[in-house]
């Protein structure tokens, strides 16, 4: 029903006598932003991007986009997404008629004549229409033969959206924009979801009798209704049930709507497909993440981008992943991981920041307040605590004592640190790159390791301890330091004293 990442056709063939027209032309004023509206983002794709991807299912013969307010990134996002569409520029005259008039001069025609299959027209900011609904529309609108069938909603809050006015035989008469409408008008919550089909011949014909004579000067397509109607031609309306399908987003409250529903949407697909998914009103999912049965997402979890989450995986609480492969398995707590690979059974965090390049082998572990970059560490390999990994490879087995540190930038250039198979570290050590660790070799702690080591060798670099009796009640007289030191002192006296006697 909601299968928005389907990527094979519905149809077997494309249907030629279907064109689709995508409306992206305007400027989203009330966004208040910079970016064209239609670029912004909801479950990690842009609003026109789910609305190519709902277009693809229906095969259409073309697919029209209508570009003009910074044309040129529009396009480009456009045609990155789909290289099928074909891009049309609006011209000055405003409004969604202009647009779908320009869209129509770019299908082809028979004989001289302009396209006269059956255009549906949909807007760049109603992200959430699926596939199947426009099926239906489509249909519907084939069989009764209507010059144009829209879509359309009730809803409690009508408010920016066209109405739909019907006659008293209860059908459609016109449709009157929120600007233009009377107050009884205004009341009606009947709304026009901006989708539409239309048989292309009227379609031209009443296009180029609309005006721009309204509250907005724009040339209205709600207007083509109107004229089909004062002519007698049939107008027919499907009204969805589930108003969710139809939100227009125009601001960025109605952005954050969208997005909500569409991340409800994606959660219970996955449930469906078999993931255990705690609290879905916390948990992301972009449209292009993929989880197999039995993941279980626990609260606060973001699942981002290409990530792809194995069988009997545990993500979470407080994870992010980002373009991330994590195996089957795999436990990633309060974690934040960007083009990472996590291995089967590895284990993560909490509190682990995995940056791009990092590669944990199957049943590894990167733990506790750990940071890893550009690095590979083997198969049941440990950087359990408190470390800071980058330019490393590491092989199997290993296990670096907490605090270790890979010093990988001498300030000009990064360099590469290598540590073998089975090599235990000491605590607190630092590998200051380029430099190497044999297999099976040990470090002591607090070794910093500046030269190669051979397999099989412990490296030691830190002096032998020596302790310079005295030094604090004689270098710092008068602190509480100082006092304690001359209690300890005293005390031992009396023991020693004692034991003489
Ligand atoms: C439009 C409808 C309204 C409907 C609502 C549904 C008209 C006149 N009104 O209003 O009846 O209830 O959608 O969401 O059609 N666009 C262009 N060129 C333009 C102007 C707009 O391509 O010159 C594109 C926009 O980029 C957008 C879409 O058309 O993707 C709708 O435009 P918008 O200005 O948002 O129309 P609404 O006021 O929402
Ligand atoms: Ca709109």
């Amino acid at each position: 029903m909601t299968n928005t990442t389907a990527s094979e056709p519905i149809a077997d063939r494309l249907d030629e006598s279907l064109a689709i027209v995508i409306l992206a032309a305007g400027q989203g004023t009330r966004m208040r932003s910079a970016l064209p509206k239609v670029l912004h983002r909801i479950g990690g794709r842009p609003l026109v991007g789910h609305v190519l991807d709902t277009a693809r299912d229906l095969a259409p013969g073309h697919v029209v986009v209508v570009v003009r307010h910074e044309r040129d990134q529009v396009a480009e996002a456009v045609t990155g997404i789909s290289d099928r569409v074909v891009v049309v520029d609006q011209d000055e005259v405003p409004g969604t008629g202009r647009a779908v008039e320009v869209a129509l001069a770019a299908l082809p025609g028979s004989d001289g004549r302009g396209f006269d299959g059956d255009v549906l027209v949909l807007s760049g900011d109603v992200p959430l229409l699926d596939a199947d609904t426009l099926i239906s529309l489509v249909r519907d609108h084939r069989a009764s033969h209507a010059a144009i069938t829209l879509l359309s909603a009730i809803v409690d809050d009508p408010s920016g959206y066209g109405r739909v006015i019907r006659g008293v035989d209860g059908a459609v008469e016109r449709i009157v924009e929120q600007k233009d409408a009377s107050a009884a008008e205004a009341a009606v919550t009947e709304i026009n979801a901006g989708v539409y089909v239309f048989q292309g011949a009227p379609l031209r014909a009443y296009l180029a009798r609309v005006g721009t004579d309204n509250a907005q000067g724009e040339k209205y397509l709600t207007d083509v209704v109107g004229l089909a109607r004062s002519e007698g031609l049939p107008v027919a309306a499907s009204v969805v049930t589930d108003v969710s399908l139809t939100l227009g987003v125009n601001d960025r409250a109605q952005l954050a709507e969208a997005g909500r529903l569409l991340n409800a949407r994606t959660v219970r697909r996955w449930q469906l497909a078999g993931a255990t998914i705690q609290d879905p009103a916390t948990t992301w999912i972009d449209v292009t993440a993929e989880l197999a049965p039995d993941v279980t997402v626990l609260p606060n979890s973001h699942i981002l981008r290409a990530t792809v989450v194995g069988s009997g995986a545990i993500i979470g609480p407080d994870t992010t992943l980002e373009d991330c492969e994590v195996g089957e398995g795999a436990t990633v707590r309060r974690t934040d991981a960007t083009l990472a690979v996590i291995g089967a059974g590895a284990n993560v965090g909490p509190f682990a920041y995995l940056r791009p390049g990092t590669v944990l082998a199957a049943k590894g572990k990167i733990g506790t307040f750990v940071e890893t970059k550009n690095s590979t560490i083997g198969e049941g390999s440990k950087v359990p605590h408190l470390s800071y990994i980058g330019d490393t490879t590491i092989g199997r087995g290993v296990n670096l004592g907490a605090g270790a540190i890979t010093a990988n930038y001498d300030d000009i250039a990064k360099h590469r640190t290598e540590i073998g198979d089975e090599v235990h570290s000491g605590s607190h050590n630092v590998f200051v790159a380029p430099v190497r660790i044999g297999d099976g070799a040990k470090t002591g702690a607090g070794a910093v390791i500046r030269k190669d080591v051979p397999a099989g060798a412990l490296a030691l670099s830190v002096a032998p301890q020596r302790n310079v009796e005295g030094w604090v009640e004689n270098h710092r007289p008068g602190t509480a330091a100082a006092d304690a030191a001359a209690r300890a002192r005293s005390a031992q006296e009396a023991v020693d004293g004692q034991e003489e006697a």
